[in-house]
């Protein structure tokens, strides 16, 4: 069982320009990662975690897109999702601020919707309390992302953005666990250079606090911004029967979706 009232919300919004032209007609969270849309990979990893109360937030131009996929696929199984349009991409951090009455006191999950996990998050989710806790995965190449340095308690020593020395090799991925404060703390930020409200700014106001710490991920984890890494996390999926992965309830959504569309599109006929 996981904790009462923990909220989940999915990060989908943005612009994917680095996966142009492939976004330009629809969204990034919409792509195939192999058989089913991205969005799912996401999706499931906060139902597997026992969340029940989930919100996408999406951008304007495809948020149609979205409901009419996932509007009333979840409802009979006990799961509500609701949507919210983010109208500028304001950066990571803006999530909490939108959705300041969606999380209602509660603490909150906060998942980017194009990061791809095979970790189950029911431990890290059912055992937090209070403060921040974010998420550690040994990468080869730590200069590339945010870096997290922790001790063997698990306690966050430093993050580092992008550093050229890196004081450790594990990578901070995209899912945050955060109690209520975190709706002011990201009212308190101030934009960064390139104006937009940065979630290590989040991380560093609850680490200041003593307030922040770390669960390692296992498994194979994915940011699939890129051609390559969309590329890779299709062929992972494939190879390694992904599907199993995931969540009865989701697999047994997604063949009922199917099934319903094909009968409406056999109506139409
Ligand atoms: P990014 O990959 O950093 O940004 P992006 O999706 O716009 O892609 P690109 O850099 O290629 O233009 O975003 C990570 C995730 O967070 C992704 O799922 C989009 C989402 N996101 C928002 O929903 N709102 C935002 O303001 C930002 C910055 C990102």
């Amino acid at each position: 069982m996981t904790k009462k009232g923990m909220k989940g919300i999915i990060l989908a919004g943005g612009t994917g320009t680095r996966l142009l032209p492939l976004t330009a007609v629809t969204s990034k969270q919409l792509l195939p990662v192999y058989d089913r849309p991205m969005i799912f990979y996401p999706l499931n990893t906060l139902i597997k975690a026992g969340i029940k109360d989930i919100l996408i937030i999406v951008a304007p131009d495809h948020s149609g897109h979205f409901l009419n996929l996932l509007g009333s696929m979840f409802e009979k199984f006990g799961v509500h999702i609701s949507f919210m349009v983010q109208k500028q991409t304001r950066g990571l951090a803006d999530a909490f601020i939108l959705a300041e009455d969606f999380i209602d006191g509660e603490s909150t999950t906060l998942i980017l919707g194009d990061n791809i996990f095979e970790d189950d998050f029911t431990e890290a989710i059912e055992t937090f309390e209070k403060g921040g806790r974010i998420f550690a995965k040994e990468v080869a190449d730590p200069e590339r992302f945010g870096v997290v340095e922790f001790s063997s308690d698990h306690q966050v020593l430093s993050i580092e953005e992008k550093p050229a020395h890196p004081k450790s090799s594990f990578a901070i991925p995209g899912i945050y666990i955060f109690d209520r404060a975190v709706v002011e703390i990201a009212k308190s930020l101030i934009p960064s250079a390139r104006g937009e409200l940065e979630i290590v700014d989040v991380h560093k106001n609850y680490l200041a606090k003593g307030l922040l710490d770390v669960r390692v991920v296992k498994g194979a984890w994915f940011d699939t911004g890129t051609h390559e890494s969309l590329f890779e996390a299709s062929q992972f999926v494939r190879e390694h029967h992904f599907a199993r992965n995931f969540h009865p309830m989701v697999n047994d959504a997604i063949q009922e979706f199917n099934a319903e569309f094909k009968k409406i599109v056999s109506l139409k006929k």
